[in-house]
């Protein structure tokens, strides 16, 4: 089978699908007159720099520092840096450069500007749990405009790489396991960060990690992927490509392999898809040392072919690897890379450059009084709370222990109880914890004089010394105490409360990067504690804390009230306690299933049938002998105050053409006692496939507000584009023939509807 065949004619299937089409060359731009006029005056070595970055020793996002960047930076050497910040630093560099250099050329300094610059945001995970796609552009357009008020012109996000696995640690990163909800989320979050223009007040977004890397190998980070081209292009790509639409000005590359050559030397990946199909006219950045990585992947014998694979390939700039300077000038005498080749990578980082508008102002992001008046203002403030409390998901609420009443006593007993460092979660770089809000605090600042809240830690967040070596090696504060001092000191503070608030689940440094972990239960530490709260016999709320699906059915069956919060940034505190005292009505969803146990994984609702499906009463159909098949708390899954009826979906007709449109319709109505949103959800099934398809596919929510007592009709329109798929010969199409509608509150819990498509 040639691969690269028949992908490229898959991918042409796509382009048309999309509407893309080479159009003919304009006229020479301004900006291509500009750039053309300095890259003839370019040499050779300043062109190279152009494709170099590195980091500063502000921070440290992997694993290396290249002695000596300030040098190479006043020697041309060297096009970006990133890990730097700050008005007055960014100036400091590109001050290097555009003073000391022949050709005055402006660096772009990029960093990971992930939920937010120092006003920090939910975890993009928690986030994405909103399933509100305009609260989510404005926390990345915050982020960006905080960054950009900081010297910052480019952020290392969106991450798209959509993820199913969450013994991954990167699942925090993401929007969950959906490619259609990812794909929209993809295309706001880059909204968000680029604004309309760059006039200063945004930054320029990367897409990332391209691709594949979300589905690494045991869900163990930098691991090899081994996915089908129908999963490459069916599941991880479209969120790629919606941001190429959406008009992304970068791209990162993804660390793993991907049918046997690493993302960082796929040509085809980089050069005939990303580039050439679907039209991406910005530039390429690698991972971090991704070149060099290729020696140890095995596809090179050493750096220098590595750095000439990833220019081949379509790369047009190495971070952090140094190795097209150390290289490429070789290289291109030798015949192993090509002028033209340089020339365009070099071209598409200028443009970038010009874009952002640092040729005409190298310190147009350097802005003291933005960032001293913008930074953290009681508006962005404000707004983080506000995403904060819609990314909470309810996933029980037995007998409405909650909300809880603004009078008695409540003990916060748990290690995330009085917290600051965790709240702010892992990738959340110059965000400054101090300024967190722990649970604790947000609980006296929203509860006031008339709860008397008491705290105690209970547990160590692990007793496990070999995690708590790790995690405070890369930058973790973890502080241990005796454990069964903590555990008698918290059931003394509990036994007096009225209720308590167990405030459980990872710490920070246990997602993202470098954090995959095969038991995603709650550490053991504080299983003992939760054991030893139950028996108290009071009504108890979990609050979890974590970046990632955990196992949760013990909790689940002992526990009357658990509300997920992820890592809900600066605001959490606040944010958690106006949820738990009922001054907002929590309506966020799940966008990633949590399985019953790690043996389930994967498991996800677009799971596809089986030729056995599960029979109690056959044997031999696919089941565990152990434990159920369907998860713990399905996708879409989230509870709510009030309680949400919903009548059968209508559809207006039964049979369609490819021209039609079908129009849906369901009758929700608000019958508990509370105010409150629903995520409306719809998923389609079309029953027979050139190829098999899944049980439900996401096409449509609308998340709506229904005092209590209201009904509403919810509309959705159904069109072919909803109905397509890659067809057996890879042609992207609709098929004739049976489909079912079904609309509901989640995946699992829907009600259904039949309609035919004919030619
Ligand atoms: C490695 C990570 O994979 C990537 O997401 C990040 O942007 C870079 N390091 C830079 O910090």
């Amino acid at each position: 089978m040639n691969y690269k065949k028949i992908s490229c004619a898959l991918f042409f299937a796509a382009l048309t699908v999309n509407g893309f089409s080479q159009s003919k060359p304009a006229p020479k731009s301004k900006m291509d007159q500009y750039i053309s006029s300095l890259m003839s005056k370019m040499t050779l070595e300043e062109k190279i720099g152009q494709l170099t970055q590195y980091t500063s020793d502000m921070a440290l996002t992997g694993p290396s520092i290249r002695a000596g960047y300030k040098d190479d930076i006043q020697k041309g050497l060297v096009g970006s840096i990133f890990n730097a910040y700050t008005p007055a630093y960014t100036r400091q560099l590109q001050e290097m450069a555009v003073k000391n250099t022949r050709l005055h050329i402006p660096l772009i300094f990029g960093y990971d500007v992930i939920h937010g610059h120092k006003t920090i945001f939910p975890i993009p995970l928690g986030e994405s749990s909103s399933w509100d796609l305009a609260a989510m552009e404005k926390s990345a357009h915050i982020a960006g405009a905080e960054a950009s008020a900081d010297g910052l012109h480019w952020t290392f996000a969106p991450m798209v790489d959509i993820a199913r696995d969450p013994r991954w640690g990167r699942v925090a990163e993401g929007a969950g396991e959906d490619v259609w909800l990812g794909s929209l989320i993809a295309k706001a979050r880059v909204k968000g960060f680029q604004g309309d223009k760059y006039d200063g007040t945004s930054v320029m977004a990367c897409t990332k990690h391209f691709a594949g890397y979300g589905f690494v190998q045991g869900g163990r980070d930098y691991n090899i992927v081994d996915v089908s081209q129908r999963t490459l292009v069916e599941t991880i790509l479209p969120p790629f490509k919606a941001t190429v639409d959406a008009g992304v000005g970068s791209f990162m590359t993804s660390f793993n392999e991907l049918a046997g050559v690493p993302s960082t030397a796929n040509k085809w990946l980089l050069t005939d898809l990303l580039k050439k199909q679907w039209g991406f006219k910005g530039f390429v950045v690698t991972d971090y040392t991704a070149i060099n990585e290729m020696v140890n992947h095995g596809n090179v014998a050493n750096d220098k072919e590595a750095a000439e694979a990833a220019l081949n390939a379509g790369v047009d700039m190495d971070m952090q690897g140094a190795e097209f300077a150390r290289y490429t000038k070789q290289s291109v005498a030798e015949g192993k890379v090509s002028v033209k080749t340089i020339d365009e990578a070099v071209r598409r980082v200028l443009e970038a450059k010009y874009k952002l508008g640092l040729f005409d102002d190298p310190y147009k992001y350097c802005n003291e009084d933005r960032a001293r008046t913008e930074i953290m203002s009681q508006a962005n403030l404000d707004a983080a709370r506000d995403i904060a409390r819609k990314s909470f998901v309810l996933l029980k609420n037995y007998q409405q222990v909650l909300p809880l009443k603004k009078s008695g006593s409540v003990a916060v007993i748990g290690p995330l109880g009085d917290d600051k460092r965790d709240m702010i979660g892992n990738w959340s770089g110059a965000g400054d914890w101090n300024k967190a809000v722990s649970l604790t605090e947000g609980i006296k600042n929203v509860a006031g004089n008339s709860v008397q809240v008491t705290y105690a830690k209970g547990a160590n967040i692990t007793d496990d010394a070999n995690i708590l070596r790790q995690l405070n090696n890369s930058g973790g504060d973890i502080s241990v105490e005796d454990p069964e001092k903590l555990l008698k000191a918290a059931k003394d503070v509990a036994s007096k409360a009225d209720v308590i608030v167990l405030a459980v689940g990872e710490s920070q440094g246990m997602t993202g990067e470098a954090a995959s972990r095969s038991d995603i239960s709650i550490p053991e530490s504080q299983k003992r504690l939760m054991r030893e709260i139950y028996t108290l016999g009071k009504p108890v709320v979990l609050v979890l804390f974590n970046g990632r699906p955990l196992t949760l059915e013990w909790e689940d069956a002992h526990f009357p009230a658990i509300l997920e919060t992820w890592f809900a940034g600066t605001e959490a505190g606040n944010a958690i306690a106006d949820v738990l005292f009922g001054n907002y009505n929590p309506a966020g969803k799940l966008t990633i299933t949590f399985p019953r146990s790690v043996g389930q994984i994967p498991v996800y609702y677009g799971m596809k049938n089986t030729g056995r499906p599960a029979s109690p009463e056959n044997k031999y159909s696919s089941k565990y002998l152990d434990i159920p098949n369907d998860p713990l708390y399905p996708f879409g899954y989230g509870l709510s105050y009030t309680t949400f009826t919903y009548r059968r979906p209508v559809l207006d007709k039964t049979t369609i053409k490819t021209t039609d449109k079908l129009n849906v319709s369901v009758t929700v109505t608000n019958n508990g006692n509370y105010d409150g949103e629903e995520v409306v959800q719809l998923y389609i099934r079309d029953m027979v496939g050139s190829v098999t398809r899944p049980l439900k596919q996401l096409r449509g929510f609308q998340k709506v507000f229904l005092r209590k007592g209201e009904s509403k009709e919810i509309k959705f329109t159904l069109t072919n584009e909803d109905l397509k798929f890659y067809d057996v010969n890879m042609k992207y199409t609709s098929e004739p023939g049976d489909f079912k509608v079904f609309v509901g509150t989640n995946s699992r819990d829907t009600q259904e509807a039949s309609f035919k498509l004919t030619i």
